[in-house]
């Protein structure tokens, strides 16, 4: 019988994020352009009991790969954890127990959705989990467990480049040409994602200048022709206003980071600063420059796009 299943899913970049209106439910209307980097998560279910009633996760262990938050993410509110269990309830038959093991690669709260391909990674191996039982969930139920799970987590699912619609998580694929090779700078003053959204609304109010971009024709057209320099030129995020008005030290690294690459921008909604640049050996160069001269930052390189969840082994 299964003894493990190992599953994996990438982090992302926002190439594009336009705030819509804020929405009845608490989240905003956003038009995004998702790219998923080859910097990615992996999720490991080993099989440690035999199949009966109730929950299947025993625990969970995360291996960092990346600094450690403050606090211990290991429980059932992980979304990695909630996805298992979720798949296992959906699934109709008894399973093993099983305890997740995760590599965290993608920053912890950086704004690269790491959290999210834990949980989409966590989905497809539940899944591959509940294929060997016989009672395989079609795709359109996982996608409404990542969507249920989170606004990034579809995304995480699905892989590529793509445009979010609704609160991120109605997708549709891109057409992208060539590669695009990147730095991420982690400065680590943490950005409540909620907060972001809500302090642009009140900036909004104030500052006319703030108004949604909801147009990604010029972007769309940069990643059809594979033309990086019009892709960095393209590049926006509407949540960078309100980052850098809650961590102003962020200007610093930003105009640091634009100088060293082609372009940064702010990935999601923050700290992780993303800095496109010209090939392999520029994101190199420009790691290692940026790595000298913000002492206690995070960095690494990372190519996109790169492929979404998918389950690597089964043994
Ligand atoms: O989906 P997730 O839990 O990652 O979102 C965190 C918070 O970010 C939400 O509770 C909401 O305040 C804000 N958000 C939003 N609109 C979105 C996505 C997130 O306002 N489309």
């Amino acid at each position: 019988m299964v003894r493990e299943i190992v599953a994996s899913a990438p982090g992302k970049v926002n190439l594009h994020l336009g705030v819509g209106e804020a929405r009845a439910d608490g989240y905003h209307d956003l038009v995004s352009v998702f790219h998923a980097v080859d910097r990615r998560e992996t999720v490991r279910l080993a099989v440690v009991g035999e199949p009966g009633a109730g929950p299947v996760v025993e625990s969970m262990r995360t291996t960092f790969f990346v600094d450690r938050p403050g606090e211990d993410i290991d429980g059932p509110k992980n979304l990695a954890w909630r996805a298992v269990e979720a798949v296992a309830a959906r699934a109709g038959v008894a399973l093993p127990k099983v305890r997740i093991e995760v590599d965290k690669r993608v920053f912890v709260a950086g704004g690269m959705a790491g959290g999210s391909a834990d949980a989409a990674a966590a989905l497809v191996a539940a899944n591959a989990l509940a294929a060997e039982y016989g009672a395989a969930l079609p795709p359109e139920a996982l996608h409404e467990f990542a969507a249920s799970l989170g606004a990034d987590v579809p995304f995480a699912l699905a892989g590529g480049t793509a445009l979010g619609t609704g609160r991120g998580d109605e997708l549709a694929p891109m057409l992208s040409r060539g590669r695009l090779h990147w730095v991420f700078v982690n400065p680590k003053i943490g950005i409540p994602t909620g907060e972001a959204f809500s302090l642009l609304d009140d900036l909004r109010h104030t500052n006319p200048a703030l108004v949604p971009h909801l147009n990604t024709a010029e972007l769309s057209q940069a990643l059809t022709a594979g033309d990086a320099t019009r892709v960095a030129a393209a590049l926006h995020n509407d949540l960078e206003a309100p980052a850098l008005q809650m961590r102003p030290v962020l200007r610093g690294l930003l105009e640091a980071a634009g100088e060293a690459g082609r372009r940064a921008v702010v990935s999601g909604s923050g700290p992780t600063v993303a800095v496109l640049c010209d090939d392999a050996e520029h994101a190199r160069w420009a790691a290692e420059h940026l790595a000298a001269e913000f002492d206690g930052a995070e960095v690494f390189v990372a190519e996109g796009p790169d492929g979404g969840a998918v389950v690597e082994r089964v043994c």
